[in-house]
């Protein structure tokens, strides 16, 4: 039987990865976090329950925030993904600002949860300039955060509505 393949588009580069058992490729049954993670080396994306729950795992998905381990790599044939490590200015190196606002606020202890509401935000600040309280509210409700107030979250995302304006 001939090889079958997927291509994913992550952080603008391409990957073309083989479905099946041999080492390296992708099963049927790989979620996104694990390909994301085991495939291509991004860790940035973290799985904290694996099930649904924590929002850890978000990544974005032609552009809309989706729970990685809940989605099937092979469900993502050809589409784009950008995950945390996506936000960063290839070139230069410079932070997203909303990456820069967490950092300046405080938002994160451990930080395990921190990449996933980075990207819930960066959904939400793409397709809102403005947000309300509920909407940012909202867009972060799915985020476990076991460390820190989220009032450190909220004061993070409402400076990086300051720096895109
Ligand atoms: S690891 Fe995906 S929602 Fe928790
Ligand atoms: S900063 Fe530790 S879980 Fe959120």
């Amino acid at each position: 039987m001939s090889p079958y393949f997927i291509t994913l588009i992550v952080n603008n580069q391409r990957y073309v990865l083989e479905i099946g058992n041999r080492p390296g490729g992708v099963k049927p049954s790989h979620t996104l976090a694990h390909t994301l993670r085991e495939n291509l080396g991004l860790t940035g994306t973290k799985v904290g329950c694996n099930k649904g729950e924590c929002g850890a795992c978000t990544v974005l998905l032609e552009g809309k925030p989706v729970l990685s381990c809940l989605v099937l790599t092979v469900e993502c044939d050809g589409k784009s993904i950008t995950t945390i490590e996506g936000l960063e200015d290839s070139q230069t190196g410079k932070l997203d600002p909303i990456q820069q606002s967490f950092l300046e606020s405080g938002a994160f202890q451990c930080g395990f949860c921190t990449p996933g509401m980075i990207m819930s935000v960066k959904a939400l600040l793409s397709s809102s300039s403005s947000p309300t309280d509920e909407e940012i509210r909202e867009a972060l409700s799915g985020h476990y955060c076991r460390c820190i107030s989220h009032y450190h979250v909220l004061e993070a995302v409402t400076r990086a509505l300051h720096k895109s304006r």
